[in-house]
């Protein structure tokens, strides 16, 4: 009989995201859940990791705590590590990372306590088996979590993910300045775009938003076209289980009846774009073209807008004139549009000249960015609105 017992799961995720992220646990019908910054904590059956890995769009990580304990110095971090059986969970045979966090005074260096909980882990295999796992930081087959907190509280977790699961499988090509895939989905996700009217992102480059919608709209699990995850080099993976999952997930494939679209001035990025789409498999559910947003006709259907236009980064690049046109664009063309941007240029999103109906604030890598929603309606420019600052 398959084992039903349940464990502690922590998924990680970005700053401003953690609320789409319990919606989407829901969705899995996890509806117990504890939030915290970055993360959301839940307990689930080896079916529901192995769901959450696939079909997570705002996640990046899932990680499960096998051991919490207090200790005294480095000695006791290493000898109750040491005490845990790593041999149930991997084989000698396999590689292994440690990744650590540590916010407690024992240790004035992150890297010495990695090297004590690697140690202690290494010995007790060596004492086992006469031969210890090598360590890999690049590729390792088992992510070790270390957690340290200010009260020398630890806690050890495997890592199910692996490689975070923003790494879809799908990017074949990358634009200048592409959005992460769990921030991308996150946007769209917090846009509360319904999935029954067209979507259009204005600013394209390598295509991320466009795929994340697209998958959204046909119920397609974002990490379909990944070829492995963590917890398939664990002892206890279950190939069979894993495989129903899948076969289950490829099952919920819906029809999406309306357009996305996506634009994007430069010929060499939406060159990349389009071998993206073709790698996720959606190049039939994705309409692109080559042009300037403000060139692009509106189509008659409205919907949603999410884009991430350039920030103005680079030396030398002016984004103001840009964003003022973005404004005057929807306020001519995208009357009954929802239309929502990501940036950290606070000096030119107040160049849209619009008052925005929403300001979420996330981050883009380390950029700290406001989400604005712009509700484009006839008479956007007199009604007034209360500002929702989420900040
Ligand atoms: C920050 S990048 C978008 C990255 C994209 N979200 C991704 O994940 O790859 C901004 C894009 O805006 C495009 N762009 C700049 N000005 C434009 C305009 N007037 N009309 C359409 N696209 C424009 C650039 O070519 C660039 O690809």
């Amino acid at each position: 009989m398959r084992s039903e017992s349940k464990m502690k799961i922590i998924a990680k995720t970005s700053y401003g995201l953690e609320e789409v992220l319990v919606e989407e646990l829901k969705q899995l019908g996890v509806t117990e859940v504890e939030l915290a910054t970055r993360a959301v904590m839940f307990e689930g059956t080896k079916e529901t990791l192995y769901k959450a890995n696939l079909w997570l769009r705002s996640a990046n990580r899932l990680i499960v705590p096998i051991k919490t304990f207090k200790i005294k110095d480095a000695e006791d971090l290493y000898n109750k590590v040491k005490e845990i059986a790593w041999e149930d969970i991997f084989t000698v045979d396999q590689t292994f990372a440690i990744d650590s966090t540590v916010f407690s005074e024992i240790f004035n260096h992150t890297k010495f306590a990695a090297f004590k909980t690697k140690d202690a882990i290494a010995d007790r295999f060596r004492e086992k088996f006469d031969k210890r796992p090598d360590v890999d930081t690049d590729q390792p087959h088992i992510r070790i979590n270390l957690h340290i907190g200010k009260e020398d509280d630890v806690t050890i977790s495997l890592d199910s993910s692996g490689d975070p699961l923003f790494k879809r499988g799908y990017r074949e090509s990358r634009s200048l300045a592409p959005i992460k895939e769990d921030l991308a989905a996150g946007m769209i996700l917090l846009s509360g775009w319904d999935k029954k009217s067209n979507f259009i992102d204005f600013f394209c480059g390598s295509g991320t938003i466009l795929i994340e919608a697209a998958m959204i709209a046909n119920n397609i699990p974002p990490n379909i076209n990944r070829a492995i995850f963590g917890f398939m080099n664990w002892k206890t993976f279950d190939e069979e289980l894993f495989n129903e999952v899948i076969d289950h997930a490829l099952d919920q494939e819906t029809r999406f009846d309306f357009k996305i679209i996506g634009i994007d001035i430069d010929a060499r990025v939406m060159g990349m774009c389009r071998t993206n789409i073709e790698a996720a498999g959606l190049t039939d559910k994705i309409e692109l073209h080559k042009k300037d947003f403000k060139e692009f006709d509106a189509p008659e259907l409205k919907g949603v807008i999410v884009c991430n236009p350039p920030y103005g980064e680079r030396i030398g690049e002016n984004v103001d004139d840009l964003y003022a046109e973005f404004g005057d664009n929807l306020k001519t063309r995208y009357d009954g549009w929802n239309a929502w941007m990501i940036s950290s240029n606070m000096g030119a999103l107040k160049k849209v000249g619009l008052r925005p109906s929403r300001k979420i604030k996330v981050f883009n890598g380390s950029l700290e960015c406001r989400f604005m929603k712009y509700e484009m309606y006839k008479g956007t420019k007199k009604v007034h609105k209360m500002i929702r600052s989420e900040d």
